[in-house]
């Protein structure tokens, strides 16, 4: 983001601290419990929005900076095995041999080649199928019709999407990211993510339908009550920012710290203004960005294939310059872990709870404020997508 951006975000939170305000969705919305609970529900929103049709976000470049890099990922039901080709670009695959349908990678790593660990069948990193074992066991069996299956995947402004679908014969597998970013990315590209070091990710299990996890992070309304002894401290409570880009959507919020600041010109306020905010975006479905003073956490969740009071979230940081000793390694690891403990006991703890009443059949709708601007953006966004009217 530009510095004149930068400082028109910061304007705009000092306006709502000083009118004692924040921003407002043009009316309250009121949500049916079952949105969160519903199996057809849930289904269907892993169909349409998990199942091949909207490009999902997957981390910085970083992730797989190198040649001969590569990182596993799991979408709904398909492994998903991305990789640095050759020729320096993103790949995407099905993580599923030719053979019989073992994964040919684990984790991340970096290899030259991946030898599926049941009978040995190589694949190179562009998922060309280099060798069977004992070949001569397979008369009429063409390797060249199978190589890994291919998935669309794009690598822009240093972040990475993918479309988890298997693509068909003669399709070229790139995905129009600008377009899908709906503005956004004139704000992300100056960021220069390309340059960023992936530090540390964590994946983990929450009991909360997806849609809840994002809504614990899209307003500040909370952060009085919920976070009175972690978050509160740091920022202002109910004082947010809230701007669209298509589905996607961006949250801002104020630092305490910097509070004074409006009272000076903004000349004096650095040389990244945005450092004195906390923003947060969107990436429609079901990922979400967050710019914090001096690092990037991803956090993206994918629903259960289970049931529809789960997700998996995972949890990413990346940092500037890649830590280079044993003191930046502490200081970041005490980061992250402070993030991830701040919200599995504070919000996922109550969510969970939340969750499991929503079955109750005491309440029929949860209500949003129109103070929780960015919250009904979302839940507005995702009814769009699945073809359900407004409410
Ligand atoms: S399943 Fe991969 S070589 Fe047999
Ligand atoms: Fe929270």
């Amino acid at each position: 983001m530009k510095r004149e951006a930068q400082v028109a975000l910061l304007r705009e939170l000092f306006s709502y601290y000083e009118a004692r305000g924040t921003a407002q969705a043009e009316r309250v919305m009121r949500n049916p419990v079952s949105a969160y609970t519903d199996v057809a529900r849930w289904q269907e929103e892993r169909r349409i929005l998990f199942g091949g049709a909207h490009p999902l976000f997957v981390g910085l470049s970083c992730l797989v900076p190198n040649i001969g890099d590569y990182r596993v990922e799991t979408v709904d039901k398909l492994p998903v095995l991305l990789t640095r080709d050759r020729d320096g670009g993103i790949k995407a695959f099905a993580n599923i041999c030719s053979h019989r349908g073992a994964p040919v990678a684990q984790g991340e790593g970096t290899t030259r080649a991946f030898v599926c660990p049941y009978h040995g069948w190589c694949y190179g990193t562009d998922g060309r199928l280099l060798s069977i074992s004992d070949e001569k066991a397979f008369p009429g069996v063409e390797r060249e019709k199978l190589h890994l299956k291919r998935l669309p995947a794009a690598e822009k402004h240093g972040m990475i999407f993918v479309q988890p679908r298997v693509l068909e014969d003669g399709e070229t597998g790139s995905i129009d990211i600008d377009r899908h970013m709906g503005g956004m990315q004139a704000e992300l590209a100056p960021f220069d993510f390309a340059s960023y070091s992936h530090f540390r990710s964590e994946r983990f299990p929450v009991a909360m339908n997806w849609k809840f996890v994002i809504d614990t992070f899209l307003e500040s309304y909370h952060i009085a009550f919920l976070h009175k002894e972690t978050v509160a401290p740091i920022f202002h409570s109910n004082l947010s920012g809230a701007n669209s880009y298509g589905l996607h959507c961006r949250m801002t919020a104020l630092r305490k710290a910097a509070t004074d600041l409006r009272q000076k010109p903004d000349a004096e306020w650095g040389a990244t203004p945005l450092k004195h905010a906390i923003v947060l975006y969107t990436l429609f479905p079901s990922s979400m960005f967050i710019f914090q003073a001096d690092h990037v956490e991803t956090w993206r969740v994918m629903p259960s294939t289970e049931k529809p009071d789960e997700c998996m979230v995972d949890f990413g940081f990346y940092i500037p310059e890649p830590a280079s000793d044993e003191k930046a390694v502490k200081y970041w690891n005490k980061n992250f872990d402070l993030a991830v403990k701040t919200v599995q006991a504070e919000d996922f703890t109550i969510g969970a709870q939340m969750q499991k009443a929503f079955h109750s059949g005491a309440q029929q709708e949860v209500i949003y404020g129109r103070n929780e601007a960015a919250l009904i953006h979302f839940h507005a966004s995702v009814r769009q997508a699945l073809g359900l009217p407004a409410l």
